[in-house]
């Protein structure tokens, strides 16, 4: 039975990623004669949260038009993942199905997709990603520049595309800006800081421990504060303005505080709710008072339904990746066997940067 924070939860992750299912349940297996290839896979067997997460042998699969069949060398542990497992996220397929959302690899085919075999690549998908080899649409395949791992690819794409839509689509982040950053030592918090800085935004990250203090630091935070007392922290930053922008992953308890460090014309963005300590509500007199906004951001249902969307953010990355603006914190590499154990170390809160799964 889901918790009621957990129930709250859902209900919020339901508006976060809109994606299109046949993106995966259209996929088909390689069951002809001759051709039964089989692979190993991360699968969900029951809703039970990691505990009903096993290593098992499938089919490998199928790419049909506009597809793009990928040999997986890492996968990212996602806080989607964690969700799909607990039975708690806006898809529900029905057990067993495969985990995984970030791959990167090399092209095994595409016919038409532009793609060579051997090419390396990264790619996202709403789940299916986390086995040897994966089938991702065209449009969510992107071209790995040469110094970039596979462990750095598994990533990137559903975190920096995130805080790339957030800041810039929703946000309207502009040079010299100040952005106040949750959950900064995590996944989605430690893209934002990247992405902002290259923005030409100034970043101040809020953690909750010393050891995270150092991550958000070592992502290129220009500042750091605490949790606790956060809202003080930041108008001494700012010379009591406050900040133009405030991206929660977290909600909950943070989101009147948030509301309270926001600079006029300030813009806090609804990103994710990871403390799963429910919906945060807003008086709206407060945002006429202050002349502030709340923006939802749902970068899934956005950019799964814009198909060239996604390249072209990419395409606005690269250069930030190229120059080292970007540079993924990898905070801890697992085995395959080991996925269930890295969506534990997730709930349990204890991920520092990204934490990337090694298939091969
Ligand atoms: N809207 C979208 O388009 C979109 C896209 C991607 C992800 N998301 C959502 O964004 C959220 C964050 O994802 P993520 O990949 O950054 O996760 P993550 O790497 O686990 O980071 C989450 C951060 O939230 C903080 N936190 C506070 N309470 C927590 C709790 N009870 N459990 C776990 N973390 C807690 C932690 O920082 P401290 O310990 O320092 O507080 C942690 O660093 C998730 O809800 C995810 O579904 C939304």
């Amino acid at each position: 039975m889901p918790t009621p924070g957990q129930s709250q939860e859902r209900e919020h992750e339901q508006q976060s990623w809109h994606a299109d299912q046949t993106l995966v349940s259209g996929v088909r297996f390689r069951t002809g004669p001759g051709m039964i290839g089989r692979m190993r896979a991360v699968q969900v067997v029951e809703l039970t949260g990691p505990s009903g997460v096993r290593v098992v042998e499938v089919a490998e699969p199928e790419p049909g038009p506009g597809e793009v069949l990928v040999e997986v060398h890492s996968v990212g542990v996602s806080f989607p993942d964690l969700l799909l497992s607990r039975g708690l996220y806006q898809l529900k397929p029905e057990p067993p199905f495969t985990l995984g959302v970030d791959v990167a690899g090399t092209v095994v085919e595409g016919p038409g997709s532009g793609f060579e075999p051997g090419a390396r690549v990264a790619g996202v998908i709403p789940y299916g990603g986390a086995a040897e080899r994966a089938v991702v649409p065209v449009s969510a395949v992107f071209p790995l520049p040469e110094h970039t791992s596979y462990d750095e690819g598994a990533a990137l794409p559903m975190n920096y595309l995130t805080a790339l839509f957030a800041l810039h689509e929703r946000g309207q982040v502009r040079e010299g800006e100040t952005v106040l950053v949750h959950g900064a030592s995590g996944g989605v918090g430690t893209a934002t800081l990247q992405v902002a800085r290259g923005l030409g935004a100034r970043t101040i990250a809020v953690v909750s421990t010393d050891e995270k203090a150092v991550v958000a630091t070592s992502a290129g935070a220009d500042d750091v504060v605490r949790l606790d007392g956060f809202k003080d922290a930041v108008r001494d930053l700012t010379g009591g303005r406050g900040v133009d922008v405030v991206l929660d992953v977290v909600g909950g308890d943070v989101f009147t505080d948030s509301l309270r460090c926001l600079a006029e014309q300030g813009r806090l963005l609804v990103v994710g709710f990871a403390s799963g300590q429910g919906i945060p509500e807003v008086r709206v007199n407060r945002l006429l008072l202050n002349n502030i906004d709340v923006r939802g951001v749902g970068w899934g249902g956005f950019a799964m339904t814009r198909p060239s969307y996604m390249r072209a953010q990419w395409e606005a990355l690269l250069p930030m990746i190229e120059s080292g603006v970007i540079a993924p914190p990898i905070g801890a590499t697992y085995d395959l066997d080991d996925f269930g154990r890295a969506l534990q170390d997730m709930a349990d809160r204890r991920m520092l940067g990204k934490a990337v799964v090694h298939v091969r």
